[in-house]
């Protein structure tokens, strides 16, 4: 009896969902007409498709730290829903990329990479060991004596070497990994200033990262946070009056990093940014908290530009060389960090703001002089699945009951602080909870910080020579592809011409008769 009434009521909600389901579906969706033009569109999208064979004048590269392929979705679908739609349709200024490949990340020492070793991969071409940066996996962690002879140098500062105007920005500290890999060498990621330097590492002449920044490569635009690495430690934070700085060697490296410049500007908070003059600045220095920024969701916008900001600023400054740029952008303190709090949350929105700077960066760049990478670091333990109806909120539960009878999320971690198992027993949870703000997603093993995946991540690519992103490649050959596209060290001979001026208009035209070639076709579809 319980058994025949408990299925009689398992229809019931099947005929619920269903019903639901098929009330906010898109209408358009149930004809196959929809879905047959759709399918025309992309091969003629596809069959118009040329590789750009010109010389890269400016090469961007956009990196989401911990932006696995699961967050890609996840975020693609919370765009959408933030449009309120569906959102399983919505499409990401990252997936517009016609060129995408698999980037295969483990370090020379490590299955699961971390932030440090893989920046040296996709920043200097040539992989490293776990927590090391700018070095070859010659050097060892934490051994300073290592580093002298096993530099390895980024395409940041090859860029710079070959007349072009650089920058980066970042929402984390600039002495993080990710950017730290492109201008300093260190056995250790978290030697951020003097006083993260052990004694041997002083007396070897390592050089902390905060030094490096601002000696070893002449940066154009450095946008992030990280104020308290570059001052000494009796000065106190402009913003926090309780906050003092961390140098041990009284050096202010702001005001180093100031003197002998020509037109360059510090500044440290959204008003003195936003009044900086791009058409007579030609170096800027930001560093908006004294360690990473905020998390987008908390993010104060009268004190801190956002990363899209950030990115235009910085492209309206080093677009003035006309030899060109090479620009870094990520997104790392956040996406990265929040999946390590297990917050999704906090990862996917942040995930969201980063495709919107590179939507913007798209606006304010031309594909055909320009090629634009989208990669990640590395993934992370996020899964992103269980039976969901379309439209599901993509921070919402599974219509599927667990075997414990309790609720579950679609997106969940296989390690991290989430875990809430107690006595064998996990907590149930509805939709108001796990789309609360601070909420923590449930993870099966309990980890103080949740930890990265080990699979592929993607590579989007755009622009010249982007078609040579394809196939499953190690991280590293990412920095080859961009040297090579512009015909930077160690590429100098590659042939490549720029393009000219008229060839560009041209294929401006080229770009108007199309949709009309389109328009025909897909006629004859319907
Ligand atoms: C879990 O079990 C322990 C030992 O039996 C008990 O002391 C504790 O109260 C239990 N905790 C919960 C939340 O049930
Ligand atoms: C979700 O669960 C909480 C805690 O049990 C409860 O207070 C709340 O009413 C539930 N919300 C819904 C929409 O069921
Ligand atoms: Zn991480």
């Amino acid at each position: 009896m319980a058994t025949k009434h408990s299925y009689m009521l398992c229809g019931l909600f099947l005929l619920l969902i269903a019903d639901r389901a098929f009330s906010i579906i898109p209408e358009e969706e149930q004809s196959p007409t929809f879905w047959n033009v759709k399918g025309k569109e992309a091969i003629n999208k596809a069959l118009n498709l040329k590789p750009n064979l010109h010389r890269a004048k400016n090469l961007i590269l956009f990196l989401g730290d911990g932006m696995g392929i699961t967050t890609v979705t996840a975020a693609r679908i919370l765009k959408g829903q933030l449009a309120g739609k569906t959102g399983e349709e919505s499409v990401l200024a990252m997936e517009t990329f016609p060129n995408v490949a698999l980037s295969k990340t483990y370090n020379v020492d490590r299955q699961m990479p971390d932030s440090a070793a893989t920046a040296t991969a996709y920043h200097c071409g040539v992989k490293a060991n776990y927590g090391t940066l700018g070095v070859s996996a010659t050097a060892r962690r934490y051994q300073c004596g290592s580093v002298k002879g096993n530099e390895v140098k980024s395409v940041l500062h090859r860029a710079r070497m070959a007349g072009k105007s650089v920058g980066i920005v970042t929402t984390t500290r600039i002495q993080h990994a990710s950017p730290a890999s492109s201008y300093a060498h260190s056995a250790n990621r978290h030697w951020y200033s003097d006083s993260d330097l052990p004694p041997e590492a002083v007396q070897g002449g390592c050089r902390d990262i905060a030094y490096q920044l601002i000696h070893n490569t002449d940066i154009n635009v450095i946008l992030g946070g990280g104020r308290q690495y570059m001052l000494p430690k009796d000065t106190s934070d402009p913003e926090y009056s309780t906050e003092k700085g961390d140098r041990l060697d009284n050096t202010n490296l702001i005001t180093e990093w100031l003197k002998n410049k020509k037109n360059a500007k510090y500044v440290w908070n959204k008003a003195e940014f936003d009044a900086v003059n791009e058409a007579d600045t030609d170096y800027l220095l930001g560093l908006f908290e004294p360690k990473d920024t905020r998390f987008e969701l908390d993010r104060n916008p009268d004190t801190d530009p956002s990363l899209t900001e950030m990115v235009e600023k910085a492209i309206k400054i080093l677009q003035k060389n006309p030899n060109g740029f090479y620009l870094f952008v990520e997104d790392n303190g956040r996406i990265d960090h929040a999946h390590h709090a297990t917050q999704a949350r906090y990862s996917l929105h942040e995930a969201v703001e980063f495709d919107r700077s590179i939507e913007r960066a798209s606006q304010l760049t031309s594909e055909l002089d320009t090629l634009s990478v989208v990669t990640a670091d590395h993934s992370h333990v996020f899964s992103f699945g269980g039976s969901s109806e379309r439209g599901n909120p993509v921070l919402g539960t599974s219509f599927e009951v667990a075997l414990d009878n309790k609720h579950f999320t679609t997106a969940l971690y296989g390690n991290g602080p989430g875990y809430q198992i107690v006595n064998g027993t996990r907590p149930d949870v509805n939709n108001t909870i796990s789309t609360s703000k601070d909420y923590l997603q449930q993870t099966a093993v309990p980890l103080e910080s949740e930890s990265h995946g080990s699979e592929d991540v993607a590579i989007f690519a755009k622009g010249p020579m982007a078609h040579l992103f394809h196939g499953v490649q190690e991280q590293s050959y990412i920095a080859h592809v961009m040297a090579y596209a512009a015909c930077i060290e160690p590429y100098t001979d590659c042939q490549l011409e720029v393009v000219p001026h008229d060839h560009a208009i041209s294929m401006h035209f080229g770009f108007l008769v199309l949709p009309l070639g389109l328009m025909l076709s897909l006629l004859s579809v319907m």
